[in-house]
């Protein structure tokens, strides 16, 4: 019998965001900020040092609106945003989160700024 492709186990969207020189609102990637041009890369090349690059599938994207507590990266299953991202953070969310399955709680995005979605049921017109 023909195996099925599996489906990645988790997404990661990390915000790729940069604003342009001179634009007073933050961004995630920042000119004025090497490390946070880096953390896209240091993810990827974590998640395949450690094997699991296939069924984590990192994904760059653009804002997340949540500038204001940039780096951030959100992980699909669960809706979790992290927040102020450093390299160090994003190794100990790959080893306690993805690999670990536990949320790192001192990451995440404060509730008052992450409070619960409303359903789009209600909002339609
Ligand atoms: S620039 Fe990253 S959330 Fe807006």
């Amino acid at each position: 019998m023909m195996q099925g492709v599996p489906q990645p186990a988790f997404y990661i969207f990390k915000c790729q965001q940069s604003a342009p020189p001179g634009m007073p609102k933050p961004s995630c990637v920042s000119q004025n900020d090497p490390e946070s041009q880096q953390l896209f890369q240091h993810l990827a090349q974590s998640l395949m040092m450690k094997g699991i690059i296939g069924t984590v599938q990192p994904i760059q994207t653009g804002c997340l609106n949540r500038c204001q507590q940039g780096p951030v990266m959100l992980v699909e299953p669960g809706h979790t945003m992290y927040v102020e991202l450093t390299k160090e953070k994003i190794d100990k969310i790959v080893d306690e989160h993805i690999i670990g399955g536990n949320v790192v709680q001192e990451y995440v995005i404060a509730d008052e700024m992450w409070g619960e979605p409303v359903p789009p049921s209600q909002m339609a017109r």
